[in-house]
């Protein structure tokens, strides 16, 4: 069955239905990355998710199951989703030299649109934007973050925004990390602080602790931003994991390697889903 996408309050999400293909990356990728073995200190910073989203994405799940047809859950459906996408890049004045490539951020915003193309998900680049700025080139380690975000973000809630920057930790924030959809009838907060901040060596080509990155990190962040949770979400084999029916159950992640044949649920049906982008094995 083909993969459904669902707009909400102008958000799109994405619910890959059953039976459907889950975003998986070439196998071959994943040995690639597995040779290049890595830092312990990247992986995902995503928060987990609220029980509204997953409350949606339950309810769309339940209703593709049985056929109804996604206007009830008060979603209009799409065969096709193009999405506006505008780039930020903060280097700081130590730094500026590193300040990511008009070619650079193309290449990035290249790689999402080609992952994301089977599922008839596009995108537009509408701008650029590149920055010098000591602070903010801290990303969230900066307390003035989020109101530099909201100042700078373009767009309605369906727009993309994302940022690169050079001096985040990522022993703590990880590699980056994107807002989930959520309820914005909430207030504007929820849309001003909605995007993507990522390390800016995540970009391709971008090196961190020996590592080549390939442009990976925002393809799996932006799944993220599509309202897809981690393929190991629950921790264990029994849980809802990510709602979606073909991921096959993941108790455990492991970051940077490629564990082929690897099965963290021997009891449940397939093995772990290391291919699938929302996992952490390859690139994270
Ligand atoms: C869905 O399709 C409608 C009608 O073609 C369009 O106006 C809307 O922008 C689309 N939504 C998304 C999220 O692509
Ligand atoms: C810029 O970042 C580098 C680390 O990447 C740091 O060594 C330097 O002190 C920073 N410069 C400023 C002005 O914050
Ligand atoms: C993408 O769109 C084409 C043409 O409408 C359709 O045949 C195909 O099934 C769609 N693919 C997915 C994954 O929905
Ligand atoms: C940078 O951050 C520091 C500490 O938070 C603050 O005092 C300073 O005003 C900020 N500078 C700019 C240009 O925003
Ligand atoms: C498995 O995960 C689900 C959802 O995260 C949770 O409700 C359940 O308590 C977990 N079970 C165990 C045994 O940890």
């Amino acid at each position: 069955m083909a993969a459904r996408y669902f707009s909400r309050e102008s958000k799109p999400y994405v619910y890959l239905a059953i039976s459907s293909t889950p975003l998986a990356h070439m196998f071959v990728f994943c040995l690639l990355i597995g040779a290049a073995l890595a830092v312990p200190s990247n992986w995902c910073g995503n928060k987990a998710s609220t029980s509204e989203h997953r409350e949606t994405i339950q309810a769309l799940r339940v209703a593709e199951t049985a056929g109804i047809s996604p206007l009830s859950q008060g979603v209009n459906s799409n065969s096709t989703i193009n999405v506006p996408v505008y780039i930020t890049a903060v280097v700081n004045t130590t730094n500026s030299e590193e300040m990511l490539s008009e070619t650079v951020l193309k290449s990035q915003f290249d790689v999402l649109s080609d992952r994301f193309a089977p599922y008839n998900i596009t995108f537009m680049l509408k701008s650029t934007n590149r920055m010098v700025d000591d602070n903010n080139s801290k990303g969230f380690d900066y307390n003035g973050w989020n109101s530099f975000k909201a100042a700078q973000r373009k767009g309605d809630y369906g727009t993309l925004n994302l940022f690169y920057v050079t001096n985040m930790d990522d022993q703590t924030w990880g590699s980056g990390s994107c807002t989930l959809p959520g309820d914005t009838s909430g207030g504007p907060l929820v849309t001003m602080l909605d995007g993507c901040t990522m390390n800016a060596y995540t970009v391709p080509g971008g090196v961190s602790g020996g590592k080549t990155y390939k442009g990976e990190i925002t393809v799996h962040e932006v799944g993220h931003w599509f309202s897809l949770l981690h393929t190991f979400d629950g921790d264990n084999c029994t849980g809802p994991g990510d709602y979606i029916d073909d991921t096959p159950q993941e108790a455990t992640w492991e970051l940077n390697v490629c564990p082929v044949g690897r099965d963290s649920c021997p009891d449940q049906p397939g093995l772990d889903p290391i291919t699938n982008y929302m996992d952490y094995a390859g690139e994270g």
